[in-house]
């Protein structure tokens, strides 16, 4: 295959028909997230009390996988009303009263995701939508990335147009080697997704950096089977970068640490006396805690960033 700008690559990679995220086996056959497990009944019990902040009784989770955090937020509340979004067709195992909507995938959402009120959220959606990556050469100009089959890159043309806008106004760099991901698909994604509601929260959560702190060598990261691997644009892995969240352009961005603490989830460890008292509950209260830790771990996934715009009824 000739080189091509890795967005383009990257976007058959996962969503053309032989993409990776239409494998049977569901991106958590590859890698573990904060939906899946101990850590996703914590998440769903965050999500929920956001929801009741929010004053919505609806959750979408747009980009949920096999619905892995929907079956937690099933578990611990079954009056919510839930629908998933995701680039398959409807798991046969889903909870029936949980809702499925298929979508396009990257950028693209479903025609009928809109008029919302509720609390859509995205957990870890931006980070494979595709972007230009994009490469300052020995003479400081930005270039576009290109990759081959097997993933060798090679330089392309100038970037130019609105990604270079981008670039000019948020991410400038003229360091020869250092890498830039241009975040203006994600902000269009974003921007996207936050006008299919009419009133609630739309939430993405992703690894993030602001202006303050560009990563300088790119983030562009491949999974597969649990274990991080060559960037190649083969369907057979994950591809993922982090996101510019303050480029967004959305109301609030916080830590998980800091949104989990505001919703009252801190990490307690159960009275030891429990341990003899109600064994079970005290083995189940010692997971929770540490879930609870493992979530707000500020050097860990309690640095993930939680980008939210609320919305007011009848105003998208
Ligand atoms: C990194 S996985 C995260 C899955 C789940 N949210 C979690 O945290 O475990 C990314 C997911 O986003 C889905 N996805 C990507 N673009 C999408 C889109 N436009 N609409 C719906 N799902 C999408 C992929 O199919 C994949 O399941």
């Amino acid at each position: 295959m000739s080189p091509r700008p890795w967005r383009d690559a990257w976007w058959d990679a996962l969503y053309g028909p032989d993409g990776f995220y239409r494998r049977d086996e569901g991106p958590a056959g590859h890698f573990t997230t904060s939906a899946h497990g101990d850590l996703g009944a914590v998440l769903a019990e965050a999500v929920a009390r956001l929801a009741d902040e929010t004053g919505v009784c609806r959750v979408v989770d747009l980009a949920c996988g096999r619905g892995e955090l929907l079956r937690h937020l099933r578990g611990c509340r079954p009056e919510l009303e839930l629908l998933g979004v995701d680039v398959v067709g409807r798991p046969d195992d889903l909870p029936d009263d949980v809702g499925w909507l298929r979508s396009p995938g990257g950028s693209l959402l479903p025609d009928d995701l809109h008029d919302l009120d509720a609390l859509v959220l995205a957990h870890e959606w931006l980070d494979v939508v595709p972007c230009t990556v994009a490469e300052v050469d020995d003479d400081g100009v930005l270039r576009e990335v290109l990759v081959d089959g097997d993933g060798s890159e090679s330089l392309g043309d100038d970037v130019t147009g609105d990604d270079r806008a981008w670039a000019d106004a948020w991410w400038p760099n003229a360091t020869p080697g250092e890498r830039v991901e241009i975040g203006l698909s994600r902000d269009l994604a974003w921007r996207d997704l936050v006008s299919r509601s009419l009133s609630g929260l739309t939430v993405a959560v992703d690894y993030g950096h602001t202006r303050t702190g560009r990563p300088q060598h790119g983030t562009l990261t491949a999974y597969r089977e649990g274990q991080v691997t060559e960037t190649v644009p083969d369907g057979l892995r994950d591809l993922t970068a982090h996101v510019a969240t303050d480029s967004l352009g959305a109301d609030e961005v916080v830590t998980q640490r800091e949104l989990l603490h505001r919703l009252g989830l801190i990490s307690a460890t159960p009275e030891h006396a429990q341990a003899s008292t109600d064994p079970l509950a005290y083995v189940r209260a010692l997971g929770r805690a540490s879930a609870v830790a493992a979530l707000t771990d500020p050097n860990g996934l309690g640095g993930f960033s939680w980008v939210m715009t609320r919305h007011t009824r009848g105003h998208a």
